[in-house]
This record gives structure tokens, sequence and C-alpha cells, in this order.
């Protein structure tokens, strides 16, 4: 792939890149999409189910163990050579924020530093009524699923948000001021069908940033992209940095 001579000046020149990131730049990593066809978790579970409050409290015990088992795969998940990528950029351009929609680690695993996480961390619980944060190891001490919080008597549940719940108040003001400081912004991996996350590309287009868009199924929704690298997240981004600063 030869990423257009334009957008290698701007990456050479950018002065804060921001990287927003979808289920896909981890897709490589072995950790399922929502919305891809076949293999999206949403193509075999329903969204009401397994990601709304009410489905939890429906069913306490399957849903916490469905996040239970993937929680688990992420842990023997690694990141691939995009999140490497995606960090890599802090040694060329002089400020990168990461702004992700996932809830696993993996971007703070390949060493990327300044990370917003909007739909919060499967990496680790919370109780449903009081908010306590919560390790997977205390509550699976417990040996119930799901445990119970010692303060307040509620479920714990995976530090996630889910569908009708508020976003994280500060993730989401600080992703918002990254994307109208930006001069780049990268959207890597993200069907851009669920808001307000999917806001933030357009926030981005009308503060001025030039805008490109990395997926090997480029979406048609989003706001107008500069530029399309079409392909897996894993092979255009190092691709890009080593035909910008020769990595
Ligand atoms: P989706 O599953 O909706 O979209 C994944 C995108 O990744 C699609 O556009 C794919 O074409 C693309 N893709 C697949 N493999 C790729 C690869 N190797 N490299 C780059 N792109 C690839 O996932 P999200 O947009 O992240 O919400 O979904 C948004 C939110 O919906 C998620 O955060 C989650 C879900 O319900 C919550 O957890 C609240």
């Amino acid at each position: 792939m030869q990423v257009p001579d334009a957008l290698l000046e701007k990456l050479q020149q950018a002065r804060h890149v921001v990287a927003f990131t979808g289920a896909g730049v981890s897709a490589e990593s072995g950790v399922p999409t929502f919305r891809d066809q076949q293999t999206g978790l949403w193509a075999k579970y329903r969204a009401e189910d397994l990601a709304t409050p009410a489905g939890f409290r429906r069913n306490p015990q399957l849903v916490f163990d469905w996040y239970e088992k993937r929680y688990r795969d992420m842990l023997l998940a690694q990141p691939n050579a995009g999140h490497r990528a995606i960090a890599e950029l802090e040694r060329h351009v002089p400020r990168v924020t990461v702004v992700t929609q996932n809830t696993d680690d993996l971007h703070e695993r390949a060493g990327s530093s300044q990370i917003y996480h909007l739909h919060g961390s499967l990496m680790r619980l919370k109780c449903f009524g009081c908010d306590r944060q919560a390790t997977w190891e205390e509550g699976l001490a417990q040996h119930r699923s799901p445990p119970v919080c010692p303060d307040c008597g509620d479920w714990w549940r995976p530090a996630t948000v889910m569908f009708h719940e508020v976003l994280p108040e500060w993730d989401l003001s600080m992703s918002a001021g990254a994307v109208t400081d930006c001069d780049l912004l990268f959207v890597i991996g993200t069907s851009g069908l669920v808001y307000p996350a999917a806001d933030l590309p357009f926030m981005a287009k009308d503060a001025g940033a030039t805008l490109v868009q990395v997926n090997p199924q480029p979406a048609s929704n989003g706001p107008a992209f500069d530029y399309t690298l079409a392909g897996q997240s894993g092979e255009i981004l190092p691709a890009l940095l080593r035909q910008a600063f020769g990595d």
C-alpha cells in the first residue's frame, strides 16, 4: 500500500494526533468485533440480553459468566501490530492521544501513554449499587456468580458502559478536548454506529482536523474523510509509520 505523499507530510508535521479506535483494532489480536457479519458478537448474541443493565438483572449469572469468559479471553490476547504502531507514533509526534471504545487493555499493553476509554473497562468490576470498584481477583475469590458487594449487597458487574448508561464524564470530555485540538484524526476499526462516541469524528472535522479512516470495509456513515486507507489496521498502520518515518 502506498500512502499518499500529502498524508505522509501531514503526519510528519503533525503536532497532535488522535487515534480513535473501535473493536476492529483488536480483531487481529483475536478479540471479536461486535457487528462483523459472521464473527461479530452481536451476530451471535442479543445486545439487549447481555449489554444492558436490565439484561444483567434479568439473568445475572448467565450475563456475568459471559463477561467472565470474555475477560479471560482478553487476558490471553496480545497487542497486535496496529496497537504497537499507535504506541510507536509517540516517538515521532509531539502529542498522541488514544480515544478508544474498546474495553480491553491492549492499547495500554502496547505502550500508549494517553488513553481515554469511552466505554469503560472489562478488565475491572464495579458495583451496580454503590459504584465501588473491584478487581476480577476479588470478585472471583467469592466463588459466586455474580459476586456481591460487601458494602451494599448489590451485584458486582464488569466496569463497562452498557447500552442505556451514560459514558464516563471525564473520558468523554477529555476525548472531546483532544479531537477538537488535534491536526490529524485516525478513525480505526469502528463502524461509527454508536453514539455519542460516533460524534467525535464530526467534532474533529468541524474543528479543522484532517480525517483518515483505516478499515477493511470503510464505513460510509461517518463524516467526509480526507483519506481512506482500506485494509487491516495491523498492516496499514505499520506501513504508514514505515513510509512516514522510515521505521
Ligand atoms: P463494530 O463491531 O461495530 O465495528 C468494527 C469495525 O472494525 C467494522 O467497521 C469492521 O469493518 C472493522 N474491522 C474489522 N477488522 C478490522 C481490522 N483488522 N482492522 C481494522 N478494522 C477492522 O465495533 P465498534 O465500532 O467498536 O459498545 O462498536 C462500537 C460499540 O458497539 C462498542 O464499543 C460496543 C458495541 O456495542 C459498548 O461496549 C458500549
